[in-house]
């Protein structure tokens, strides 16, 4: 399962390539509000120093108007990839930016339909929130693993991107059922290393070093 990392903050980015568990980022309207400095220039950044796919959302409405900053958006970089909620402008939108090339990921999707539509749009990636589904009392991983199996029954090649993880347990699901990509705070990432028999080992392994070294 690739890892991406859901912030918009380069230093956040530089200690997930360190950890190895940046092979892409994801950005949003909220991430964004977080940092200092002008939208394009911090997507430039990111796209410089980070090799896979740099995801960032349009916000408009309309049809027309998505296609024309997703254009924008895609002429940052090579690498730049457009979010579009999953919206019917939305989706009509992902079906014309595909066709140019441009590849995009349907954002906000809390449902195995929009996420059938987003494929059949074409769309690269998708992006269903578990933990805003959590929230709501619902099961977001039931909603990974109906769209996994929607995709596996019509070998769609759309990737399934887990987003909204606000768990480590989130994401052992997200790759025992299969996804694609998991995209994660770095609050999260860093949990996946932690094991308190980790560190209770270490320390005994230390002591046990320190008699050996007297020893000799
Ligand atoms: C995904 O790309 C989104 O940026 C993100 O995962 C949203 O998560 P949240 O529900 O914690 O805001």
């Amino acid at each position: 399962m690739k890892i991406f990392i859901d912030t918009a903050n380069i230093n956040e980015i530089e200690q997930a390539l360190e950890l190895g568990a940046c092979d892409g980022v994801t950005t949003n309207p909220t991430l964004l509000a977080k940092e200092k400095g002008n939208p394009d220039d911090i997507y430039r950044a990111i796209c410089e120093r980070v090799q896979g796919p740099v995801c960032a959302e349009a916000i408009s409405l309309e049809k027309k108007d998505i296609i024309q900053e997703g254009e924008n958006l895609a002429a940052i970089a090579d690498n730049m990839v457009v979010k579009i909620p999953a919206s019917k402008d939305g989706l009509k939108a992902v079906r014309i930016l595909e066709s140019q090339g441009i590849r995009c990921n349907v954002t906000l999707v809390f449902s195995p339909m929009q996420a059938l539509l987003a494929a059949k749009a074409g769309a690269s990636f998708i992006c269903p929130f578990v933990g805003r589904l959590d929230d709501a009392s619902h099961d977001g991983m039931e909603l990974i693993e109906q769209i996994t199996h929607i995709y596996q029954n019509y070998l769609m090649n759309t990737e399934i991107m887990v987003a909204s993880i606000r768990s480590v347990t989130h994401v052992r699901d997200a790759a025992m059922i299969g996804a694609d990509i998991a995209t994660i705070p770095l609050k999260v990432i860093e949990k996946l290393t932690d094991h308190p028999l980790t560190d209770k080992g270490i320390e005994l392994f230390i002591r046990d070093w320190e008699k050996v070294q007297k020893q000799f």
